[in-house]
């Protein structure tokens, strides 16, 4: 079998937690519930390969020092952004900054474009979604939690053979 361990970041209220839920669970949470960090271990089969998940649910609070040790625990991170939150998605690049700085390298991310249901509220384009993931060199997904598409086991399988490959 093999690991990975996977660090969910994005601003306050995008649906990190709502996404880490569906993928464990297929189910949505509606409640808003500003989560304290939490970390779940997910037992899966991806490739015919057992593989044994740890998925940390960060808090989309400022940076704190705590996060650092997080970064540098994390094989790869899920960047979460709401389509319908402009400024969440301009946070993404500074969150990669930081986390680039923190591990001297490359890091291994993928990036999520959350709430795709509220397409009558959308504020960033498919197209500006893809081409920061193209500059960030990492996969791009649009999503909903709240829909549950496959996509949203894709993001983390993907993420997990990225992070094999290294
Ligand atoms: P913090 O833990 O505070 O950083 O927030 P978070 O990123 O974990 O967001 P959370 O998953 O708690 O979701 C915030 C709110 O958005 C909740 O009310 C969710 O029900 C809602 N939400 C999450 N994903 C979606 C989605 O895909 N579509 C819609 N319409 N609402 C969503
Ligand atoms: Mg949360």
């Amino acid at each position: 079998g093999s690991d990975s361990k996977i660090v969910v970041l994005g601003k306050a209220g995008v649906g990190k937690s709502a996404l880490v839920v569906r993928f464990l669970t297929r189910r949505f949470i509606w409640e808003y519930d500003p989560t304290l960090e939490c970390t779940y271990k997910h037992h899966t089969t991806i490739d015919e390969e057992s593989v044994n998940m740890e998925i940390l649910d960060t808090a989309g609070q400022e940076w704190t020092i705590q996060r650092e040790g997080h970064v540098r625990w994390a094989d790869g991170f899920v960047l979460v952004y709401a389509i319908s939150d402009r400024q969440s998605f301009e946070e993404i690049s500074n969150i990669k900054q930081n986390l680039d700085d923190i591990k001297k390298t490359n890091s291994m991310c993928v990036l999520v474009g959350n709430k795709t249901d509220l397409c009558h509220e959308r504020k960033v384009s498919y197209m500006e979604g893809q081409n920061v993931a193209t500059d960030m060199s990492c996969a791009f997904y649009e999503t909903s939690a709240s829909e549950g598409g496959e996509e949203i086991s894709e993001f983390f399988h993907e993420l997990h053979r990225e992070i094999k490959r290294r």
